[in-house]
């Protein structure tokens, strides 16, 4: 992945860019193949948003690749999905690694097959080092179930006298998310012409600023990040306030 240059990277690139990759039923569909003809598209998209994401100076792009509602999908098209995690980690974890990207996931671990879980761990383990651009997969993850997870870790810790009732705030509290310590996204793009969050980072988007694009996730490429970074950069962030914030 090429360093930003002085001309490649705007200097009002979100810090945080995250992204709901929809569309790739439809773009199969399109074509006559099926669902998981789209979904493989689909990873060839994200490598394409990743490289570019780097060259644009993002440090941190979270990925919708499995909600905890995709279980409800056919249990052939889950496979798929499982599969194509577990391709995408084979075929790119060391050029990621050199390229001095940091990945995490982010999700319910239990109940994955053991060997998701180990691939999972590996990656994260291999690429600590790393900050040039940290890509977050959210992985078997759903907003609620993350909140719920929270809210449990946090009663485990005032039953241990680890945290007080009376301390519990949204800066605590955040702390027991999966993207602890992580800034918020400032920007967060859903492709395919659908206008929801479908459970996706519903703590963190609270003042994200939302870009929807008709574009199919498989068609999705630098110019389309390009896009959809200049539409942000086009809104006022005043964060509940009367005055812009500086982002
Ligand atoms: C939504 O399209 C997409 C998904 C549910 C999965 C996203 C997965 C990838 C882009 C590839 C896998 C990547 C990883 C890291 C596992 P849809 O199937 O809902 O499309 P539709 O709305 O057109 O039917």
């Amino acid at each position: 992945m090429a360093q930003p240059s002085a001309s490649q990277a705007p200097a009002s690139s979100p810090r945080h860019v995250a992204i709901i990759m929809d569309g790739n039923g439809r773009w199969a569909k399109q074509r006559g193949r099926p669902r998981t003809f789209g979904h493989a598209e689909g990873v060839e998209a994200l490598r394409r948003t990743v490289e570019a994401a780097g060259e644009l100076g993002v440090q941190y792009l979270t990925v919708f690749g499995f909600s905890t509602e995709n279980w409800r999908r056919p249990a052939e098209e889950v496979s798929a999905l499982f599969d194509l995690l577990r391709l995408y980690v084979a075929r790119d974890l060391d050029k990621l690694v050199n390229e001095g990207v940091r990945v995490r996931v982010i999700g319910e671990r239990k109940g994955l097959q053991p060997d998701i879980a180990e691939i999972i761990e590996n990656a994260e383990a291999k690429s600590r080092q790393n900050d040039k651009l940290n890509l977050i997969i959210a992985f078997n993850y759903g907003g609620q179930d993350e909140i719920a997870r929270a809210a449990r870790r946090l009663v485990a810790d005032v039953a241990a006298g680890k945290i007080r009732t009376e301390d519990i705030n949204p800066d605590t509290f955040g702390a027991y998310l999966d993207t602890a310590g992580w800034p918020p996204p400032d920007l967060l793009i859903r492709t395919s012409n659908e206008y929801r969050l479908s459970n996706f980072m519903l703590w963190q988007a609270a003042y994200t600023e939302l870009v929807f694009t008709d574009t199919l996730w498989p068609d999705f490429d630098k110019r389309a990040l390009e896009s959809a970074i200049a539409e942000y950069n086009k809104r006022e962030r005043r964060f509940g306030g009367t005055e812009p914030v500086a982002s």
